[in-house]
């Protein structure tokens, strides 16, 4: 019974945990730092813009009596924030806190008292030992988009020295036992919501992440997160789908990401892992559009080269062609007949591409005639690399290998023709997919992201792209 039920349980495992994301993105701690100086700059500029309202009030002061005193015009001339950190709370979030922060604001005073004596001028006041602590929340919203808030806050104000200008000094008493402690009172209260604010800003930008970046008119890549954030002891992780569809419908390949673990590097801000899994629904999308296929004609190869696309030289090496279809040009059809499929190994990524190729004779009236049919394993190396915000890649032909699917001219060898196929692959299919592939492909982004001192790994089973970064 046991047993029994154990083999049920492992037997569901695989299909519970079948998202595996198709990329990871993690944030080190030199990217939190490099967001700790963001933050502190947004949360600068939000406390300069706090408002005290005027006020006023009237108090008993011996011997003059009563006096009414108003407090108006307050505006911060000066913040600032010397000390602050940011900590990572494994499974929770982020904490902020700020220390020794001071904020400076100058207003105008004025008093009445004795029913008929009027006296005003202005005030300086310096708030010093401010500490601010709050802890952030990053969660996955209903788009698959990184959402933060600010859950827990609290501020406390160290001291406060008011310096007032003119006026008699038996009012410098009121001042300092009343009305700095409103003062610090009013700040007080406003600089959490300001934090929460600064905090919640935030949003609009990670909304920025291209949860579904359009590559050209055929594929769409997805990049909404699988699962919600994850806060370890130095890194935020992010585990994105990356997987390309086809636009409008979205079909899924017969294969599925593999689980994959970044390695624990810190030099960069920044780290993209992109599974095999993701480049290779892309060649499932475009094998699937009918687009990995060229039409090649003579003018395609260049002038230099000593193969030409004609039954003379084909027939040099099957003279039923010459004989055949004597004097006329010939035309080549490439076509993968699968979806190629990308390996990634320490150091090596290589496709494996498997095609026809298919000739024909060119008529003078234009009909083609077929030749013969090739079947053509191709091999091919590639490089990748980071331009712009896009993942490029350009690749070399490993090696080749050529069997005869159908003639229509008889029986022959294909052996003689590997080096005009190999010619042509070089000439003219290659540097046709490099053209394609330069193009690149989007990588995750957010808002105005510059990407700086990137590389890029091959592993095994993904690549992994080191990056600083830089919002303008
Ligand atoms: C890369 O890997 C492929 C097999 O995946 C292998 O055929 C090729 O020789 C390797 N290339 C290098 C440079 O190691
Ligand atoms: C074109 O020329 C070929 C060879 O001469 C001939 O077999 C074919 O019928 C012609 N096609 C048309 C549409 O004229």
């Amino acid at each position: 019974m046991f047993l029994c039920c154990w083999l049920g349980l492992v037997a569901l495992i695989p299909t519970t945990l079948s998202t595996n994301p198709g990329v990871k993105v993690r944030l080190t701690e030199k990217g939190i730092e490099y967001g700790r100086q963001l933050g502190m700059a947004v949360i600068q500029q939000k406390l300069g813009s706090i408002k005290i309202p005027d006020f006023s009030g009237t108090e008993k002061v011996s011997p003059i009596g009563k006096v009414q005193y108003s407090l108006s015009n307050m505006h911060i001339v000066n913040v600032g924030l010397p000390k602050s950190s940011v900590d990572l709370v494994p499974g929770t979030g982020v904490r902020m806190s700020i220390g020794d922060a001071f904020i400076s604001l100058n207003g105008n005073w004025r008093v009445k008292y004795l029913r008929i004596i009027k006296d005003s001028g202005s005030f300086d006041l310096d708030v010093n030992g401010l500490s601010i602590a709050t802890t952030i929340s990053i969660k996955s919203d209903e788009t698959g988009r990184p959402a933060v808030s600010s859950d827990s806050c609290s501020a406390t104000v160290g001291s406060a020295k008011v310096k007032f200008h003119g006026g008699a000094s038996w009012l410098y008493n009121l001042f300092t036992t009343f009305i700095d402690k409103a003062l610090r009172n009013a700040l007080q209260k406003q600089i959490c919501p300001l934090v929460a604010d600064a905090v919640s800003d935030l949003n609009p930008q990670l909304k920025t992440l291209n949860v579904l970046a359009k590559v050209d008119k055929y594929a769409e890549i997805e990049y909404s997160m699988v699962s919600s954030p994850t806060v370890l002891k130095s890194s935020i992780d992010l585990s994105l789908k990356g997987e390309f569809y086809n636009i409008g419908k979205h079909q899924e390949p017969p294969f599925s990401p593999a689980a994959f673990y970044l390695p624990p590097q810190n030099n960069n801000m920044l780290y993209i892992g992109m599974s095999a899994f993701t480049v290779n629904s892309a060649a499932f999308v475009y094998n699937n559009a009918g687009v990995l296929s060229l039409s090649i004609t003579d003018d395609m190869i260049p002038k230099s080269s000593s193969i030409r696309l004609n039954t003379k030289t084909f027939g040099a090496f099957i003279p039923q062609i010459a004989k055949q279809f004597p004097g006329l040009m010939m035309k080549l059809l490439v076509k993968t007949v699968k979806t190629p499929t990308l390996t990634f190994e320490p150091n090596n990524a290589t496709v494996q591409a498997t095609t026809t190729v298919t000739a024909f004779a060119i008529q003078p009236n234009s009909t083609l005639s077929p030749l013969f049919v090739l079947n053509l394993e191709a091999s091919v190396s590639a490089r990748m690399f980071v331009s712009e915000m896009k993942l490029a890649a350009a690749v070399t032909l490993n090696k080749m290998d050529l069997t005869l699917d159908k003639s229509y001219v008889g029986d022959f060898q294909v052996g003689p023709l590997e080096n005009v196929f190999q010619g042509v692959l070089k000439l003219v299919v290659i540097p046709a997919v490099n053209a394609q592939l330069a193009k690149g492909y989007p990588l995750p982004t957010i808002g105005k992201m510059k990407l700086m001192n990137t590389q890029l790994d091959v592993l095994k089973d993904y690549i992994l792209i080191g990056t600083d970064v830089q919002f303008s």
